[in-house]
């Protein structure tokens, strides 16, 4: 496989650890497309972190760049200005790209202008399950009529730190659980990007933004992220809870996100997919 990335972070870093482990997945070449400036570093880092791949690697700072690599696949894991600036021109030439920072597609016009390129260059979006489960089924029953959809997301107080949740609660003063904000899916994104990936997976394959309620909470005693939600339709009530650990380089990430990456790239190549 030729892969690309976008972003070379907490995802990307750990995600090249988990494809080390996995027999499946031979990379050719990688490609990773960093921040202007960066690039003869970022490629020195990737020989000396990830010289046991066994590919070829080379550092871009450019959409033009990363496709002049011909890869078969790119998974975007650098956040939403990243997929603004990059993955239009990815999916006009024709390359499937893995799309981690879903929250982007809360935004109208920028959602309307991914699925355009993709429809423009033959080339299929894919949302990854990420931080949170279930999504296969919550998708499979939308036809079935779903009448409510309603996520939890619930987090230490200091992986709310730096969002209105600040100002909608004395975080360092909280005792038990406080539910901080209550609306919809599209007012949870626009309020709350950088957390915005969970409630914007279970809109996409439910409800839609408008019609997925959502609760953000912090609770002092947790000691990850848990995730939440309850969806009723004509077949059935189905209720999923998650309870991850943080992944080690980002509190607001949870581990499980790389893994459902992973399994993107797995189903990619592997004889039978799940
Ligand atoms: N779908 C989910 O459930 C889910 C879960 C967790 C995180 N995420 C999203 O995944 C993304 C990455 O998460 P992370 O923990 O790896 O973050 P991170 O901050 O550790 O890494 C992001 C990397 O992208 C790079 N970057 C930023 N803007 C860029 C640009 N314009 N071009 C190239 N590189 C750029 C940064 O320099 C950084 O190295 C974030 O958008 C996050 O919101 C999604």
């Amino acid at each position: 496989m030729r892969l690309g990335l976008i972003g070379y972070g907490n995802i990307a870093g750990t995600l090249l650890r988990l494809i080390a482990e996995t027999p499946e997945i031979r990379l050719e070449a990688l490609t990773v497309l960093g921040l202007p400036g960066k690039t003869d570093e970022l490629g020195k880092d990737l020989e000396a972190s990830h010289g046991g791949l066994g590919c070829s690697f080379a550092a871009v700072s450019s959409a033009e760049e990363l496709l002049a690599a011909k890869p078969d696949f790119v998974v975007e894991c650098a956040g939403h200005q990243a997929v603004v600036s990059h993955v239009p021109t990815i999916l006009k030439a024709g390359v499937d790209v893995v799309l981690v920072s879903i929250g982007a597609f809360a935004h109208r016009e920028l959602e309307a202008e991914l699925r355009a390129a993709a429809e423009e260059g033959g080339a299929r979006i894919v949302l990854p399950a990420g931080a949170v489960g279930g999504i296969d089924l919550l998708a499979a029953l939308r036809p079935a009529g779903l009448t409510s959809v309603t996520y939890q997301g619930c987090k230490p107080p200091a992986a709310w730190a730096g969002t209105p949740a600040e100002t909608a609660v004395d975080l360092d003063g909280l005792k038990e659980a406080t539910v901080f904000f209550t609306g919809t899916a599209r007012d949870a994104a626009a309020q709350y990007p950088k957390n915005a990936n969970v409630a914007a997976t279970i809109a996409l394959a439910g409800l839609g933004f408008d019609d997925t309620k959502v609760e953000l909470i912090a609770d002092p005693a947790a000691s990850g992220n848990t995730h939440e939600f309850t969806a009723v339709s004509g077949v059935a009530r189905t209720s999923i809870r998650i309870e991850n650990l943080p992944s080690p380089g980002n509190i607001k990430t949870s581990v499980t996100t790389v893994y459902s990456v992973l399994r993107e790239l797995r189903n990619r190549v592997a004889p039978v997919a799940i």
